[in-house]
């Protein structure tokens, strides 16, 4: 007998990135760089970090139960109401609340592959039946995700800027693939990493939510704002999808120090303009290099590149470790010659790059002396 819920039991285990504490033990190593988790390598905005210290001492409370002062902020800065807003758990639990409030057991849920790995718990945990359908050139393909609607489809994952690919897809191709979408079909914009994004073309989902389509937006502190410790993520739609998804959320989800530091996060624009600078200096330095070294990149939207490194992944994974580089490597989504990087520092950037020619010498050396 298996007291497990349908399909639960067959769910394959999330595989997180390797820690800077697991690689310094392993390899004893002191001085490790983690470029596998897009989290923000300057740190935090330190405007968040002094308001998690002044609210410290507070902490005896239980937090506002709905974020209502972010979500007023997040409001006034969208052109939304507040009451269009769901603060919570990081984005990561956003994407359940999504599930549970919209798919019931045996609706269809499409989304491309490779993309964000929540989307499939998410919809195996409510029994829904996850389809996906291939990127073209590592990019969402529009066209194939709306003719692969049925009847049972319920919701569609959209990642834009795409994780792990760094892809995204235009105001154009959105447009087309939203006159396609039927009224029983829902849109979930996933935007974790729009606020990098340079291209004029790029599509936000924020002009659906104006449109009151049946679509949510997904967006989160984590990256740009460098609090992905403190999880605080959110969802902003029209009120008819908003009035349901709301009733999903726990008593108190989000955290005081995640609601102080994020509230005080959006007033810091030196540090978010700072983020951006480094990561388009990084993004420009790596892209350079990694073709120097032979490897073909996807166009990198985020903060974080995909790339053909023409090489064994697990072989490059392994040697990046040995000199305290840690990456994200592809076959972890089927594709053995690649590797997701996140742009680091400039230094932790060169540090990468050193490191590769370093194991890319090594190995010629040995090719030739064979
Ligand atoms: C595409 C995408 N969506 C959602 C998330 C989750 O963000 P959060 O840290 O807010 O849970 C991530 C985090 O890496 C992501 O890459």
């Amino acid at each position: 007998m298996s007291f497990s819920r349908k399909g639960i039991i067959d769910l394959k285990l999330y595989v997180p990135g390797r820690s800077i504490d697991e690689v310094k033990r392993q390899y004893g190593i002191d001085d490790v760089v983690k470029l596998a988790s897009n989290e923000n390598p300057l740190g935090a905005s330190p405007k968040a970090v002094q308001a998690i210290i002044d609210t410290a001492a507070n902490v005896n409370m239980y937090p506002d139960p709905i974020s209502m002062r972010l979500c007023e902020k997040l409001a006034k800065k969208l052109n939304v109401e507040p009451s269009q807003i769901m603060v919570s758990n990081g984005m990561d639990n956003v994407l359940l609340l999504i599930a549970e409030a919209f798919v019931n057991e045996g609706d269809e849920v499409l989304t491309c592959a490779p993309s964000f790995d929540t989307y499939r718990i998410s919809t195996v945990i409510m029994g829904g039946t996850f389809k996906t359908v291939p990127l073209k050139a590592h990019k969402f393909d529009l066209e194939a995700l709306a003719d692969a609607i049925t009847e049972k489809t319920k919701l569609i994952f959209l990642c834009n800027p795409n994780n792990p690919t760094g892809t995204i897809v235009t105001k154009d191709e959105v447009e087309r693939f939203m006159a396609r979408i039927p009224e029983h079909v829902i849109v979930m914009f996933d935007e974790a990493y729009y606020e990098f994004v340079d291209n004029p073309e790029y599509a936000q989902g924020m002009r659906y939510v104006h449109e009151n389509r049946n679509v949510i937006v997904g967006r989160t502190f984590s990256k740009l704002y460098g609090l992905a410790g403190t999880r605080v993520g959110y969802a902003i739609a029209p009120h008819h999808i908003m009035n349901i998804l709301k009733r999903t959320l726990a008593p108190f989800p989000v955290n005081l120090l995640g609601q102080a530091a994020a509230l005080a996060a959006l007033d810091d624009t030196e540090f978010v303009e700072r983020a951006l600078r480094v990561n388009r200096e990084g993004k420009q330095y790596l892209l350079t290099e990694f073709k120097k070294l032979g490897f073909d990149s996807a166009d990198a939207n985020g903060n974080f590149i995909w790339t053909d490194t023409h090489t064994d992944g697990r072989f490059l994974e392994q040697e990046l470790l040995k000199r305290g580089v840690i990456i994200r490597a592809g076959y972890l989504w089927g594709f053995d010659t690649f590797m997701r990087v996140s742009i680091g520092t400039m230094e932790q950037c060169e540090r990468l790059i050193s490191a590769l020619k370093e194991i890319f010498r090594v190995t010629q050396g040995r090719a030739q002396r064979a």
